[in-house]
């Protein structure tokens, strides 16, 4: 693939996102308001304006979907979680017509995208989908749409869809159902509302399902911080981390649900402080440290009174309690008895010191690279965490986490994929490429390699000589996953 493809590449990738996206808006505008309304106006606009530009860059625009993902002309277009909604909103659509293709030609007109959309909007609900496609069909011949057209799925053949993308993609799907969940939480709690815990549990069972199912694509999506989201993504994070961990220590299912309600909830007492003092910039002042230290009682408060009447389990609360006490118990609140610490709190403050180290946060514009802070986690037993479970930890990311960027002993530069099959080989995970010793960029996702498999001779081809930070050599690790 030259630089030239990959570029070009990219920005179809960007302009199908648009489309998409803005497809979705002008049919939604248009199921709420008449078609004069001036955001519906302002919808078709938008829409007109972006199958302009792709039909400009491709001339023909086929958006074909397969299982639930979505492909324009050859290339797929990656799930993120901004456009989640846009995405899944899209493919239902298609999905309750029969629609599996639908093809766009250069020249389209507005018009023809407004009686496409209300056509669409109109079908009669009791139809089945190869009923709703017959019947769309017919009404965008008798409306004279002529730059539009739709076909069943199945009539294409997939460019390059396989299991293992398959897997990737549910588990992006359950990250950002865990992030939305999350953020009705945080939102309702901030707004004095007991958010009820069966939503929340379906969407923790959903991620304990997939890390008991594929461990590896779900913790490489605890990469994808997200700046602006980071209260939300964080309490994911948290609980994949301390799920998979509790997975490796042999908690059963139903155990593991009660752990991963614990650390997606642990900072639940944040919602009720100040969001000023959440996102302050600056280092916190002597009183506002106090309001942050409090974030542990003010989760307890909350998470008794969301108990009543819902089934919560204590040790989500204490939990919530615990998880800055620190195993010699030298952290906050500051017990009044001596204690031993809960395996929920400790599994769960382990979870929280590693995600939040490893992100960038408004105070902490540089993160620290995965690897020195489970070094630190490890070594310094001030900062108080579990030493056995900090083992385990790295027994699981190993000790290049995935999405750590890394200079192989051949100049290259890649980005750790997993940690290595041989858990005496910590040390030589698998990786991608991302650039090569040239210099040149490697288009995402990149060769992958697994740098424990040596030579005939018993050498090996790389090897890793130091971490390093994607930031200065221009990697979004990001891209390597998505
Ligand atoms: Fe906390
Ligand atoms: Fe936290």
């Amino acid at each position: 693939m030259t630089e030239a493809t990959v570029r070009d590449d990219a920005l179809l990738r960007q302009s199908g996102r648009a489309l998409l996206v803005s497809i979705h808006g002008a049919q939604r505008s248009l199921k709420l308001y008449p078609v004069e309304n001036a955001a519906v106006q302002r919808a078709l606009d938008e829409l007109l304006a972006t199958s302009v530009s792709l039909c400009a860059l491709e001339g023909v625009i086929e958006i074909r979907l397969t299982g639930d993902s979505i492909f324009i002309n050859q290339t797929r277009m990656r799930l993120g979680l901004d456009n989640f909604a846009a995405f899944s909103g899209f493919v239902s659509l298609m999905k309750s017509c029969g629609v599996g293709l639908l093809r766009v030609e250069d020249g389209i007109a507005r018009r023809e995208w407004q009686a496409f959309l209300s056509i669409l909007g109109a079908l009669p609900e009791q139809l089945d989908p190869t009923e709703r496609l017959d019947l769309l069909q017919q009404r965008m011949q008798q409306a004279d749409i002529i730059r539009l057209a739709v076909a069943a799925s199945g009539d294409s053949t997939t460019p390059d869809a396989d299991g293992l993308d398959e897997g990737l993609e549910r588990a992006k799907r359950t990250y950002a159902h865990g992030v939305a969940v999350a953020r009705d939480v945080v939102h309702g709690v901030r707004m004095g509302r007991m958010p009820s815990t069966r939503r929340l549990k379906r969407a923790i069972q959903t991620i304990v399902d997939q890390v008991m199912e594929n461990e590896l694509s779900i913790t490489g999506l605890t990469t994808l911080r997200d700046y602006d989201e980071y209260t939300f993504t964080h309490s994911v994070n948290v609980c994949i981390f301390a799920v998979a961990l509790g997975k490796r220590l042999g908690l059963d299912r139903l155990q593991l649900y009660d752990l991963g309600l614990a650390a997606l909830l642990h900072d639940i007492g944040k919602a009720r402080l100040d969001q000023q003092l959440i996102t302050k910039e600056a280092a916190l002042d002597d009183s506002e440290w106090r309001s942050m230290q409090s974030h542990p009682w003010l989760g307890t408060l909350t998470l008794f009174k969301m108990r009543e009447g819902q089934d919560l389990p204590y040790r989500a609360i204490l939990a919530a309690h615990e998880h800055h006490m620190k195993v010699d118990l030298s952290g906050y609140p500051r017990p009044v008895r001596p204690r031993r610490l809960g395996l929920f709190t400790r599994l769960v403050a382990v979870a929280d010191g590693y995600d939040a180290a490893t992100t960038r946060r408004v105070y902490q514009s540089v993160p620290w690279e995965a690897d020195a802070v489970l070094k630190e986690m490890w070594f310094n037993p001030g900062r108080g965490y579990d030493p056995t479970l900090v083992k385990a930890l790295i027994n699981l990311l190993g000790i290049y986490p995935v999405g750590t960027c890394v200079i192989l002993d051949t100049f290259e530069i890649a980005v750790v994929a997993g940690p290595s099959p041989d858990p005496e080989q910590l040390h030589r995970p698998l990786v991608r490429l991302a650039i090569a010793p040239s210099g040149e960029r490697i288009p995402p996702p990149g060769q992958l390699v697994d740098l424990s498999t040596p030579n005939a001779d018993g050498t090996y081809p790389r090897t890793v000589v130091k971490v390093t930070s994607p930031d200065r050599h221009g990697i979004v690790v990001g891209d390597f996953f998505i």
